[in-house]
């Protein structure tokens, strides 16, 4: 049978798979969630119980909130062979980069590699959540000739993701903050790294593989990448006096600017943006804060109006990640860890109704060349 002509670019506006897991119903402005607003969940609730709602499909009850985080941090352990093989890398290579190595290590010494059950793939996904924030924050401390920080027992899930990162205690506010940060970036439908990771899982490969390969696509700049560079160029631009003209010239040039525009928010804001605006402003104590406050807002304001572009969730949660003393290089890093629970429970839906994925092409070169 020859391939239909329904050709789309990108895919776009192509449905790929039927899933219960997430929707981006863009005509009520709502990101559904296994049933509930992924702003409401990120206002009411902390990162685990959401993780528990995506990779188990209910909120947990009390004791299963008590088992499934016991589960988590039970493998917040720093393994020696992990550390050896990030000590090996290249003094001044990627941090993603770094996270996929890890993620390899790390499926090496899985029991249940291969083993693709609810029951095996909820170990998994405990080992996982557990180890993603270890690895990211001790690649960062590796790569830059510091000890590695191991959780402190006294603190959450999410308040230890911040103290291994920097080293220092979180306030109250701050771990709330970085908590709701981890949720708005937990689940998304079906963005080029969940979709890489179910095409790669739809081979019966193992759930690292997959993760693997949405490591590899969320580095890029179009995608998870973008925090990283909306916060490198928003402190390029210095003062607010300079925000418009550094974006006018952007666009006379033709280039991109990062934190704006998304596939599926043509013409409306991302909700998780309105969300990280509203922590940022919380997060704004000083002078210095307000006047960068000041100039994300007038980038914004400038983006409406020359090209009728919203911010998509990268860029306002850029300044939320500065605001809390993250490294700029582990922007990203940090997006996958949150993300990791909504590729699990992708992974895993595909795993229980799978089809190989296996397009065609509509073909474009030559035909019926003859040999000498
Ligand atoms: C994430 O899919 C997801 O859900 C992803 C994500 C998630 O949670 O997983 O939401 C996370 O990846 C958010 C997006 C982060 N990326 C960036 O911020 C990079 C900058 N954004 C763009 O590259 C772009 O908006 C994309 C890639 C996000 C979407 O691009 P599309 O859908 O392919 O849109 P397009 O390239 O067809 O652009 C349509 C028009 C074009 O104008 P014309 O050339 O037709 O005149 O809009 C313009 C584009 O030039 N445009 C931009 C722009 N984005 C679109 N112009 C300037 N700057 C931009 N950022």
């Amino acid at each position: 049978m020859n391939p239909s002509d329904e050709y789309r670019p990108g895919l776009e506006g192509v449905v790929a798979t039927e899933t219960a897991i997430s929707f981006l119903d863009v005509d009520h402005e709502e990101i559904v969630i296994r049933g509930y607003d992924l702003i409401a969940l990120a206002r009411h609730l902390d990162y685990l119980s959401v993780a528990h709602l995506l990779i188990e499909g209910c909120l947990p009850s009390p004791g299963e909130n008590a088992s499934f985080t016991k589960g988590v941090l039970g493998h917040q352990t720093w393994e020696g062979p992990i550390e050896n093989v990030l000590r090996n890398l290249a003094p001044d290579g990627h941090l993603m980069d770094f996270l996929r190595t890890g993620l390899s290590c790390l499926a090496t010494y899985d029991p249940d590699l291969d083993d693709h059950s609810t029951d095996a793939t909820l170990r998994q996904a405990l080992r996982l959540l557990g180890q993603i924030p270890m690895i990211v924050a001790n690649s960062y401390h590796i790569k830059h000739q510091q000890p590695s920080i191991l959780p402190d027992p006294e603190l959450g899930y999410s308040a230890n993701f911040l103290y291994m990162i920097t080293g220092r205690k979180p306030t109250i506010q701050e771990s709330q903050a970085f908590d709701q940060l981890l949720t708005v970036y937990s689940e998304h439908e079906m963005p080029n790294s969940t979709f890489a990771a179910i095409v790669i899982a739809s081979t019966l490969t193992d759930l690292y593989g997959a993760l693997v390969g949405a490591t590899a696509s969320l580095k890029g700049p179009l995608h998870g990448g973008a925090n990283e560079a909306v916060m490198r160029m928003v402190l390029d631009m210095e003062t607010i006096d300079q925000v418009e003209p550094w974006l006018l010239a952007k666009l006379a040039a033709k280039e991109r600017i990062m934190g704006f525009g998304h596939r599926v928010y043509m013409h409306q804001p991302d909700p998780r943006a309105v969300l990280m605006k509203e922590l940022f402003q919380q997060l704004v104590h000083t002078p210095e804060q307000e006047n960068l406050f000041e100039m994300f807002t007038r980038g914004e304001m400038v983006m409406q109006r020359e090209k009728g572009l919203y911010p998509n969730l990268d860029y306002y949660a850029a300044p939320v990640y500065y605001l809390l003393g993250i490294p700029i290089e582990l922007y990203t890093p940090i997006f996958f860890a949150a993300r990791s629970a909504g590729l699990i429970a992708h992974i895993r839906e595909q795993y229980a109704h799978n089809r190989l994925f296996r397009p065609r092409v509509r073909y474009t070169g030559a035909r019926h060349l003859q040999l000498d």
